[in-house]
């Protein structure tokens, strides 16, 4: 019987904890202040998260998920073509692995990389998922990747197999979204380094009317209010600061030149925000901007995919096009 097996890429708990407050520090130091979606994701974060995803406004996970369901024999198809039978499955910000866990029975992979920003999370998760299906090795790794995605060459090397190791990389969600269009790039170049001749299987949100997108971000119930705002209780946390969520409000908007959701949180009055080692002063109407989610004309994304030397793409997409599935290889 074969136990799911984990490591944690980078420093240790301490250690990133430090780089963390430090980064978060200096964007709420810069001008104009800005955080990284990454601070959304403490644990209510994550589940708020989770509570979005069910909100009649928010799409994508539906939409991703039904493109999924409907186009898996091809996919898994295709997929199987570029990297040969059993592949290793990559999941890119993996969470609860559900989604990766659909795409089993279609792939028979014979390893899963989960990987996520704390190995912590994973341990639950892999370790069920591990029982429920023996024959696939599971491997959780701890790496912040929005940084910079390079996983150690042993994560990737498959010691049962000789002259094998291409990967499917599947990156769902739209989260590439979260990153410029340069960033965007650097990661796939890094999702093709990884995949290493294999394929890259991505979820992607598509530009869309306003009217659409931007209740997407600023639903009915608060839901998304909620979400950005946790991010200054994590931030409190996290640095010992002083923020008061009730003083800030959740803006949503669709900036039609960069084509991108952003997301701020405005500060309501004038506050002085402190922290051990800082401090910064918001005047009434000012905004910390912490998130921007990129929403991609299918051709723009096919050209990135291509820029990133991916040679073969084929894409998958709802009724609406709504949202695409790309399978780059
Ligand atoms: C997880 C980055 C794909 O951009 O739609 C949802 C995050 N932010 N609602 C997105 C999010 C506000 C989400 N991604």
């Amino acid at each position: 019987m074969s136990s799911a097996r984990f490591i944690q890429v980078d420093e240790g708990p301490l250690a990133r904890h430090t780089a963390l407050a430090a980064e978060a520090a200096a964007g709420l130091l810069a001008t104009p202040a800005s955080v990284s979606p990454k601070f959304f994701y403490d644990a209510l974060g994550s589940r708020l998260f989770d509570a979005i995803t069910e909100l009649p406004e928010y799409y994508p996970t539906r939409t991703e998920a039904a493109i999924l369901a409907r186009h898996l024999p091809a996919i898994a198809d295709a997929a199987l073509g570029a990297t040969g039978p059993r592949p290793t499955l990559v999941d890119l910000g993996a969470g609860s692995c559900a989604k990766a866990a659909r795409l089993f029975p279609a792939l028979q992979p014979s390893r899963y990389v989960a990987v996520d920003i704390s190995v912590d999370y994973l341990r639950g998760v892999l370790d069920k998922l591990q029982l429920e299906h023996p024959s696939i090795q599971m491997l959780g790794v701890g790496q912040d990747f929005s940084t910079r995605l390079d996983l150690p060459a042993d994560v990737l090397a498959d010691p049962d197999r000789k002259g094998g190791g291409r990967s499917l990389v599947f990156y769902p969600g739209s989260s590439i979204g979260n990153f410029d269009p340069p960033a965007a790039l650097r990661l796939l170049r890094e999702a093709r380094a990884v995949a290493a001749g294999g394929a890259l299987l991505i979820g992607v949100d598509l530009l869309k009317s306003a009217d659409i997108l931007e209740p997407a971000y600023d639903d009915e119930l608060g839901v998304t209010a909620a979400f950005n705002l946790n991010l200054l209780s994590h931030l409190n946390r996290l640095l010992g600061s002083n923020f008061q969520p009730r003083g800030w409000q959740h803006v949503a908007l669709f900036n039609a030149q960069q084509s991108r959701i952003e997301m701020h949180l405005q500060a309501r009055h004038s506050v002085d925000v402190r922290w051990p080692g800082g401090h910064r002063h918001f005047t009434a109407g000012e905004r910390i901007h912490t998130e921007n989610s990129a929403k991609w004309q299918p051709a723009a994304f096919e050209s990135l995919l291509r820029e990133a030397g991916f040679s073969s793409v084929r894409r998958f997409s709802d009724e609406r096009g709504w949202f695409a599935v790309f399978l780059a290889s």
